[in-house]
């Protein structure tokens, strides 16, 4: 029987990008076997084959011991986290919450159109809701070497960013959740210099100055539970990228709360009835770009969600942002 070495080069490109493509929709090797030796017939195509393909192209698959260890990193338990409980608000009280803003890899256009929503309405809460920061000059994969940023970098355009909101509008209380990606700072140090690792000026407290700032700090997995609504980073993604399910639903279910987490990247709202009345759970989407190499080709949507406190509970109203713009308070922001 041939092999797919007797593929013609533009058969054989065709079918790499395939294989390339399936494993980016979060197909397993062994499914896309299965998909590609129907769509090409004759070659003989096997598990082995698209082991073969995956190692040369270095390609991650789900459900490989690749992406196994990198889900392991990914969602690996601190050592501990906190639940810091808000019960009481007043009526009118504002609050704002964005997460997985990846500096340096945030969306400029975007994040400027949010900023000037920001300014004007004036949240007397502001939730940075984790993965701030990306962190990419210390994570597990393989750096791209023309990147010209170093970690430092890194940290003086998140930092930056916190100072001007904090300029902005001095009187919020503000509060920095942290993600996975914060918290890839915690691991480095525990795994390449333990013996450093105490060190107050290497906590990210120091690094972005935040006390200076007057920011509150919560270690990765903490939640904050403003007036029942649960808020934190969250830990969920969808299995599939081409056919994703809701996390919020995932998380709803888990938490047994109304709350909100970023994290998926992806935007969505699961609400349900039971006697105690109606919740809701909103998978708060991100404000990075979308080019990220670490994730081909993303089905990702950027939003954030901002609140106002009505008899001690927030209604909070998520913002999907479209390439244009969105819609909050009845303006229009342009992106
Ligand atoms: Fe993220
Ligand atoms: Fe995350």
């Amino acid at each position: 029987m041939p092999s797919i070495r007797a593929m013609e080069p533009a058969t054989r490109e065709l079918f790499e990008q395939r294989v390339s493509m399936l494993a980016a929709g979060g197909k397993s090797m062994r499914d896309t076997a299965l998909i590609l030796s129907g769509e090409f017939p004759g070659y003989g195509i096997s598990f082995g084959t698209i082991q073969y393909i995956a190692s040369a192209r270095d390609l991650h698959f789900s459900g490989s011991t690749q992406s196994l260890e990198r889900d392991i990193e990914l969602f690996e338990q601190p050592y501990e986290f906190e639940e810091l409980r808000i019960t009481d608000a007043p009526d009118g009280y504002k609050i704002i919450i964005v997460n997985d803003v990846q500096f340096p890899f945030h969306d400029p256009k975007t994040l400027t159109a949010v900023e000037n929503f920001w300014d004007e309405f004036k949240p007397d809460l502001e939730v940075f809701n984790g993965d701030m920061i990306d962190f990419y000059s210390i994570s597990v994969f393989d750096k791209n070497p023309t990147r010209a940023f170093n970690l430092q970098n890194e940290l003086d355009v998140g930092r930056g960013w916190l100072e001007r909101r904090v300029t902005r509008h001095p009187e919020a209380r503000r509060i920095l959740d942290d993600g996975n990606h914060e918290d890839r700072l915690r691991r480095w140090l525990r795994k390449k210099g333990p013996e450093v690792a105490s060190l107050r000026a290497l906590k990210l407290n120091a690094l972005l100055g935040l006390d200076e700032m007057g920011i509150e700090h919560l270690p990765y997995r903490s939640v904050i539970d403003f007036l029942g609504y649960r808020i934190e980073h969250g830990y969920k993604t969808s299995t599939s990228t081409a056919y994703p399910v809701n996390v919020s639903r995932y998380m709803a279910v888990g938490t047994g709360s109304s709350g909100l987490c970023g994290h998926s990247h992806r935007f969505s709202i699961y609400a349900w009835t039971d006697a105690r009345g109606s919740h809701s759970y909103i998978e708060n989407g991100c404000l990075s770009r979308f080019d990220l190499e670490y994730a081909p080709f993303p089905n990702w949507q950027q939003a954030f969600t901002y609140g106002i406190v009505h008899n001690n509970k927030v209604h909070l109203v998520p913002v999907l942002i479209y390439r244009d713009g969105f819609r909050a308070e009845g303006e229009f922001y342009r992106r």
